[in-house]
């Protein structure tokens, strides 16, 4: 089971920042997800539109100066850190599932992108992009399609994994409470791999084993890897 620490180790420290990114890391997640919003054309690491759920500022990401957010503390003390940051920090030590959150922002997701591959910071395998917006994915794809695209839904489609398979996705990420066996199956039989966000309890993820599943995203890797040491050997 591939374990995605969601927002890095968000359960146990401020989410989508830099320290939640290393506590990640140091459970021994096989990845990392991240969520990206756009201020002043600048791709920062952010899962709200909006500033004062998970910073002590307020108003719209889109509205305000990359130096104000750039000033907010996101949870003990962390400051929200760009992509660019976050990809510099991370430098290859896991893999990284990159949400796009922000309309309009495939190609300056793929400017960043270009620069930790350019850096070597990343090997193109480790990178997944991800996104609701599925116009966007199509569009980041024809940018840069030497790296992975993972087609994420909130719902259970009644032409199971297609919309993926139509993306030429490399995953499907989808949501815990609308999945069931047949989109898992149908999906897997078209090669994609199958990912479920988000997993934190013991209860949920051996619902997600038994589906079979290919891996999950958790707030709490740690939890999830010593669940599976001590109970898949
Ligand atoms: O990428 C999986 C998951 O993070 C999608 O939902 O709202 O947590 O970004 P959300
Ligand atoms: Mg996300």
């Amino acid at each position: 089971m591939f374990i995605w620490a969601h927002r890095g180790a968000s359960g146990i420290a401020p989410e989508n920042t830099l320290q939640a990114f290393e506590q990640a890391i140091e459970a021994g997640a096989d990845g990392i997800e991240l969520d990206v919003q756009i201020v002043e054309d600048v791709p920062i690491v952010l899962h709200d539109a909006w500033l004062q759920k998970t910073t002590n500022g307020l108003g719209l990401v889109r509205s305000s100066t990359l130096e104000y957010v750039q000033s907010l503390d996101a949870g003990n003390g962390q400051a929200v850190p760009s992509l660019q940051q976050t990809l510099a920090t991370i430098a290859g030590r896991c893999q990284v599932n990159i949400e796009i959150k922000a309309p309009n922002s495939a190609g300056l997701v793929a400017q960043d992108i270009q620069l930790a591959l350019d850096n070597a910071w990343f090997k193109p395998e480790q990178l997944i992009v991800s996104s609701f917006d599925h116009k966007q994915l199509q569009q980041f794809a024809s940018l840069m399609p030497n790296i992975r695209i993972g087609a994420l839904t909130a719902c259970l489609p009644t032409d199971n994994s297609r919309f993926a398979v139509e993306l030429k996705a490399w995953s499907l990420h989808c949501n815990r409470d609308f999945i069931d066996i047949e989109l898992v199956k149908d999906a897997q039989a078209q090669g994609l791999k199958v990912y479920v966000y988000t997993v934190n309890h013991v209860e949920d993820i051996t619902l997600m084993q038994s589906l079979g599943v290919d891996g999950i995203f958790t707030d709490y890797p740690a939890r999830a890897i010593q669940y599976f040491k001590a109970n898949c050997q």
